[in-house]
């Protein structure tokens, strides 16, 4: 596999990269349906973000990631990147999205919902 950006839709799913293209500990920032969103490698699993930081814009996939959590590269807000809810608990969040991984393929898909 070359590891292209070529996109195909799978049931509501995007492919975005291929598990080669974003190693553990790492994140690749991807367009979906218009939307910039950071898809991270935490240990071999994946989780998709939305990019912008609601504070001021900052890319969340230049962040630094720490275990689950990524802290904003411009003033250090930190989000959970499982759930996109602040780390510190002070109510800022960002859109979390479903990931799949098949065949050595990374797919991003719908929005998840909030739980309580
Ligand atoms: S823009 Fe992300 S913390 Fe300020």
């Amino acid at each position: 596999m070359s590891g292209s950006s070529k996109t195909i839709s799978m049931d509501g799913f995007t492919r975005v990269a291929a598990v080669d293209d974003i190693p553990a500990g790492g994140a690749k920032v991807v367009e979906v349906n218009g939307r910039e969103l950071a898809v991270f490698n935490v240990s071999g699993t994946y989780y998709a973000i939305y990019n912008i930081c609601p504070h001021q814009g900052g890319p969340l996939g230049e962040g630094t990631l720490k275990g689950h959590v990524v802290s904003c590269p411009w003033h250090d807000l930190a989000f959970d990147v499982r759930t996109g809810l602040a780390s510190d608990g002070g109510g800022n969040c960002v859109g979390s999205y479903e990931v799949k991984v098949k065949e050595s393929e990374v797919f991003v898909g719908p929005r998840r919902k909030v739980q309580d």
